[in-house]
C-alpha cells in the first residue's frame, strides 16, 4: 500500500514542479509577436500598463508612463482605458458563480465567489473555454497561446494560424477571434490578406484532401512548394488524415510522377520554385526555358522571359545565347 504521507509528499512535488513550469512560461509574452504583422504593438496579457512591440519577430516589454494604460486601438498609452477594470482589474466584477477565463494562460481560470476570483486550473491538454463555462479539449478550445488574445490587440486585427497557411484569425469587435480561410491561398500577416501560396514562406501546409485511400505508403506533393512533400501512411481502408510533412534537400525539388527528390532543373514544377533557394535567379517551368524567375526569401517575386530569344541558365543565374534543354522547362510552353 501507498504510504498517505508519502503520498502527499510525492503529490506535493509534483505540485511544485507544475507550477513551477507554468511560472516560466509566465512572462514570456514576447513570443506572441510571432503571429502578428512586424510593427504590431501587443498589451501584455494580465497588464493594463505594460506593451509589447514586435520588430522583425522579436518582442521588447515597454512600460507606460506612471498612472497611464495601453490602449491597442489608438496604439499609444492614454490616462484612461475602456474596460481596464475587465483587463487589469477584477475580472469577477459583477459575475458572481461565474467561471471567468485567467487572461494569463490558456489553462487557467477563475471562479467567482462573492466578488472573489479564485483560480482553478484545467486538467492536462484542456483549455478553458468562457463561453461554454467548462475545460475543453485543445482542438475543441479557441484559445490561442492566452485566453482572449483580441483583447489584447486592435479591434478587426488579423493574425495568423499557426497550424495551417490557408487559414488566418481575425478579432471581432467583442474581443473573440473567429478562423477564417483563405481559397487555395495563403494568408500573408504582413498585408492582412490571402496571396498566391507561391508568395508565402510556409511550413504548414493543409492536408486535407492530400492522402486518398491505398493499400500502400505514398507520397504527395504538398500542392505549394516544388521542394515539400506529404508521406502519406497506408491504413487500407481510410484516408490518412494527418501525413507527414518533409522536404526535399535545399535545391532539390519532389517529382510527383516520379516520387524522387531531383535536382531543380530537372523537374516539372509550377508550385513555388524559390522555396530553399533564398534570393536569387531560378529557371521558370514554362516558357521552353525562356524565363525566369526572381526569388527573395524563398519566395517567388515575378517571372521574366530573356531578351533576344535567349535561354535561362540557372547555373549562370543569367540569360544565354546558348540553347538549354533543362528537363524542368524543356518543350513546355
Ligand atoms: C519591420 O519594421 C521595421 C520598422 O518599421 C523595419 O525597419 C524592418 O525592416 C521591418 N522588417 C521587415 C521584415 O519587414
Amino acid at each position: 500500500m501507498l504510504n498517505p504521507r508519502l503520498f502527499g509528499v510525492l503529490f506535493g512535488g509534483l505540485l511544485l514542479v507544475t507550477s513551477l513550469a507554468s511560472s516560466a512560461s509566465l512572462g514570456d509574452y514576447e513570443e506572441l509577436c510571432r503571429l502578428f504583422k512586424n510593427g504590431t504593438q501587443i498589451r501584455k496579457p494580465g497588464t493594463c500598463d505594460q506593451y509589447i512591440q514586435c520588430f522583425d519577430g522579436e518582442g521588447t516589454l515597454l512600460s507606460c508612463p506612471s498612472g497611464q494604460s495601453f490602449d491597442p486601438n489608438k496604439n499609444a498609452c492614454v490616462a484612461t482605458l475602456a474596460g481596464s477594470n475587465k483587463y487589469c482589474g477584477n475580472r469577477c466584477e459583477g459575475l458572481d458563480g461565474q467561471w471567468v477565463s485567467d487572461p494569463t494562460e490558456c489553462h487557467s481560470y477563475f471562479y467567482c465567489s462573492n466578488g472573489t476570483p479564485l483560480q482553478g486550473i484545467c486538467p492536462v491538454g484542456q483549455h478553458f473555454e468562457q463561453s461554454s463555462q467548462s475545460c475543453l479539449y485543445g482542438s475543441d478550445s479557441h484559445c490561442v497561446d492566452v485566453n482572449n488574445i483580441c483583447e489584447l490587440v486592435a479591434d478587426n486585427t488579423k493574425f495568423r494560424k499557426e497550424d495551417d497557411c490557408s487559414y488566418y484569425y481575425q478579432c471581432d469587435k467583442t474581443g473573440n477571434h473567429v478562423a477564417k480561410a483563405c481559397s487555395k491561398t495563403y494568408f500573408d500577416v504582413e498585408s492582412g490578406s490571402c496571396v498566391a501560396t507561391n508568395k508565402v514562406e510556409c511550413t504548414a501546409h493543409p492536408k486535407k484532401d492530400i492522402c486518398s485511400i491505398s493499400k500502400k505508403m505514398e507520397f504527395k506533393s504538398d500542392k505549394a512548394t516544388c521542394r515539400g512533400y506529404f508521406v502519406c501512411r497506408a491504413f487500407d481502408t481510410v484516408a490518412d488524415l494527418d501525413p507527414l510533412w518533409q522536404q526535399c534537400p535545399e535545391g532539390y525539388f519532389f517529382d510527383d510522377e516520379l516520387k524522387v527528390c531531383a535536382v531543380a532543373t530537372s523537374v516539372v514544377c509550377t508550385h513555388n520554385r524559390c522555396d530553399g533557394r533564398g534570393t536569387r535567379l531560378v529557371t521558370s517551368s514554362s516558357n521552353d526555358c525562356h524565363n525566369y524567375i526572381r526569388c527573395v526569401d524563398n519566395k517567388e517575386v515575378e517571372e521574366e522571359t530573356c531578351h533576344f530569344d535567349h535561354f535561362f541558365d540557372e547555373r549562370k543565374e543569367a540569360c544565354s545565347s546558348t540553347i538549354i534543354y533543362d528537363k524542368c522547362c524543356d518543350g513546355r510552353d
